[in-house]
């Protein structure tokens, strides 16, 4: 033995220790990962450890499994490197080298062997849940197309089973309500770049691909309010590119739809007496270029653009989102304003700012905005925007509703 590894080898006997052995990285990991499994999850809109989904309880059933999997490891492991450390250190009166022992074929086979069941043990589960899934997205009640786009998402409510296969036909962005206990199958779509689409407590990630649909079905147990959020890095606001699915009874639901197919109609011409909608300013017409609107066909007039693009999100029922850009602003007048005035010093990059604002092609004064939030605001289904806690269920003639389903005719007075 040369000097060197003499040296060597005293001066790793001189550190030895238990605190030394035990692995104190992976036992704070450890702590970390069981504190963040508590706490009241109300609080936390992106836990993944509430599931309130049939397809967010699989996924939930799968970490369960591989955590305690890994804690069995976790603990083997630890454990015998303790063990063996104590058991076989070098005493005072060792002077020799031990044996040098090169292989051992019944060991290598046991630790090839082990791994592999553990390996197994989590691929059949795992396989199952992803046929189950797959096989779920093909039987989906109610059909809603998604579009990624830069940077918000838009949701369009088609065929509905309940509705003997009727289209919804609604569309709106960001903010998307749904019935509980029905399977509701998501079709992703993307015409720029790659997003994913990912609401912690209902789903797993699922990319959102230009050229190819993905589909992912959802089937919520509880009724809430649950956050979603882009998951693939798309772009300059990536962050706030946000949505929110509010869960309710069908009732509500269907009363929710109606209050959106309902919805009051632009006109360029005066509105009637008692109308609480106030006439479209004139600059709105610039905005139906990249806006459309529920009745847009009624706005053909008053824009002058016979194209109504989906450039820009759905402005119906916009006041009664809570937020609006992808989640970044909170709905009010003032921010509506200052948004209007000025959307790129908010979202940077957005391309509304692209043609709207100082400096840009079209630019409103402080009155201007103020006129336009105020004709927003207006465009409020008849009795108001509500909540979660009880959709308007007032009907209208001016669109055929969507029947109510026969288990919720009693509960909806629109029926
Ligand atoms: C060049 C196309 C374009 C024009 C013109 C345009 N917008 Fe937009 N608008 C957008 C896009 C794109 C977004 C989404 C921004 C985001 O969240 O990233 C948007 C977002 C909005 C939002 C927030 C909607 C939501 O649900 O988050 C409002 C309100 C809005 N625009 C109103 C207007 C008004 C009023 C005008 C006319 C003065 C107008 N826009 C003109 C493209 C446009």
């Amino acid at each position: 033995m040369d000097e060197r590894r003499q040296e060597r080898q005293k001066s790793s006997g001189e550190k030895r220790g238990i605190p030394r052995l035990l692995s104190w990285g992976s036992l704070s990991l450890f702590a970390v990962m069981i504190l963040s499994a508590c706490g009241p999850s109300g609080e936390k809109p992106y836990t993944t450890l509430s599931p309130a989904s049939e397809t967010a309880d699989d996924i939930h059933s799968l970490y369960k499994l591989v955590f305690w999997l890994s804690l069995i490891v976790f603990v083997g492991v630890q454990f015998a490197l303790v063990y063996l450390s104590l058991r076989y250190r070098r005493k005072k009166s060792d002077t020799k080298r031990p044996p040098q022992v090169h292989g051992n074929k019944r060991l290598e086979l046991l630790w090839t062997i082990i791994p592999a069941v553990v390996l197994l043990v989590l691929l059949v589960p795992t396989l199952n849940i992803l046929f189950d899934q797959d096989a779920r997205a093909n039987e989906g009640s109610l059909q809603v197309d998604v579009y990624g786009k830069q940077w918000w998402w838009e949701f369009d409510l088609g065929e509905d089973t309940v509705q003997g296969g009727q289209d919804l036909d609604v569309t709106t962005a960001n903010e998307i309500v749904i019935p509980v206990g029905r399977n509701t199958v998501f079709n992703l779509y993307s015409n720029n770049v790659i997003h994913s689409f990912w609401i912690p407590q209902l789903s797993g990630k699922l990319d959102v691909i230009p050229g190819h649909v993905n589909s992912i079905s959802i089937t919520p147990t509880e009724t809430g309010t649950f956050y979603g959020e882009c998951a693939e890095f798309c772009g300059a606001q990536h962050a706030w590119m946000r949505f929110k699915i509010t869960v309710v009874e069908e009732d509500e639901f269907y009363a929710w739809v109606n209050n959106w197919r309902t919805s009051p109609a632009i006109s360029a011409q005066e509105q009637p007496e008692g109308s609480s909608v106030i006439q479209a300013p004139q600059k709105f017409s610039v905005c139906l270029s990249c806006h459309t609107y529920n009745g847009a066909e009624n706005a053909n007039a008053l824009s002058g653009i016979d194209a109504f693009s989906t450039y820009g999100p759905d402005l119906t029922m916009l006041v009664c989102r809570e937020t609006f850009a992808a989640g970044m602003m909170e709905m009010t007048h003032e921010n509506l304003v200052q948004w209007l005035m000025d959307p790129d010093s908010i979202k940077p990059g957005n391309y509304m700012g692209t043609m709207i604002g100082p400096g840009k092609a079209v630019e409103l004064t402080q009155a201007e905005a103020e006129e336009m939030a105020d004709f927003l605001f207006s465009m409020v289904p008849e009795g108001g925007c509500t909540t979660a806690d009880g959709w308007n269920t007032t009907d209208t003639a001016a669109t055929p509703a969507v029947e109510s389903t026969p288990v919720s005719t009693e509960a909806t007075p629109a029926a």
